[in-house]
């Protein structure tokens, strides 16, 4: 949108986080808006105080926002009501406020099972889910709602056992991933995320047991561990789809409409590859 189409009647929606400046987020909805005639804008907000910033919300009636990190577990207590899918992950990626009320939802499942799907029926195949954060409650949400049979990993012992009785299936630390294997793994950890590309979260020699490999970072588009993987016979597979299509989820709760996710997808990997070109020089 050029500032010369904003006036009194364009709705405000945007990004708290922090940091928020990497967010792909206002690339995506904004592209949408545009496409679809709508006069709105999405803006990234960076937020100190959480508390704060939804009086903000209220008082300037922002009809929708995405939550991101570090707030995505702590926003739920400033909320009024939150959905039951985001209380049983325990985590919320999505704000709409309506009618005096802001209720909290979590599309982020909904991203990682659409992009799944795409490569892999989720129903009776095995997973193996590194972490135990956010992230990866929105993911063994979704794999166990689709029939899926994830084993959490994590460095962390008394975190992954914690989500292995929630989410009911198995656990195992990080030093025993060698004697695991599956169908699909999935890198929940922000290990190998920009800038601190050169990191893998697993030795590669662990990755020819998997016959796909899903990292949800996206920025670099290919991490180390989908290099190795690749190298080994893995189908390698980024977050980018994941982002979208969460993000396309969100759109809809706010405004009921289908947004152009294919020119969505192309935007996100248009923006990264001149990004890597750029962090290359
Ligand atoms: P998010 O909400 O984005 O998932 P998080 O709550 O900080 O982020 O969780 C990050 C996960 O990545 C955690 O499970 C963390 O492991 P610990 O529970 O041991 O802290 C995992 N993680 C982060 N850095 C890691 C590293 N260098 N090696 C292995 N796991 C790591």
């Amino acid at each position: 949108m050029f500032t010369s189409e904003i006036d009194a009647k364009t709705q405000i929606y945007g990004i708290i986080g922090n940091p928020v400046e990497h967010s792909m987020s206002p690339l995506i909805h904004n592209l949408a808006f545009r496409r679809l005639g709508m006069n709105a804008v999405y803006l990234p907000f960076l937020v100190q105080d959480i508390k704060g910033a939804i009086y903000g919300i209220r008082a300037f009636q922002i009809r929708g926002m995405s939550i991101t990190i570090p707030f995505k577990t702590e926003i739920i207590k400033y909320i009024d009501e939150i959905d039951d899918t985001a209380r049983a992950i325990g985590a919320i990626n999505t704000i709409r406020f309506t009618e005096d009320r802001i209720t909290g939802f979590n599309t982020d499942w909904l991203g990682v099972v659409r992009s799944i799907q795409e490569f892999l029926p989720i129903k009776d195949r095995k997973f193996v889910v590194l972490g135990a954060g956010g992230a990866a409650r929105a993911v063994l949400f979704g794999l166990k709602k689709e029939g899926g049979n994830p084993i959490i990993v994590n460095r962390t012992p008394a975190k992954g056992e914690m989500l292995s009785r929630e989410f009911e299936c198995p656990f195992f630390p990080l030093n025993q991933i060698d004697d695991l294997q599956g169908d699909c793994l999935i890198n929940t950890t922000p290990v190998g995320m920009f800038p601190d590309i050169d990191k893998s979260p697993v030795p590669g020699k662990v990755l020819s047991r998997f016959g796909f490999v899903l990292d949800i970072i996206y920025n670099p588009l290919k991490t180390k561990l989908l290099k190795e993987a690749e190298k080994r016979g893995a189908v390698a597979i980024n977050g980018v789809k994941m982002f979208v299509y969460q993000g396309a989820e969100q759109f809809k709760a706010w405004t009921g409409k289908e947004p152009p996710v294919k020119e969505m997808e192309n935007a996100v990997l248009k923006q990264l590859s001149i990004r890597s070109i750029k962090s290359e020089k």
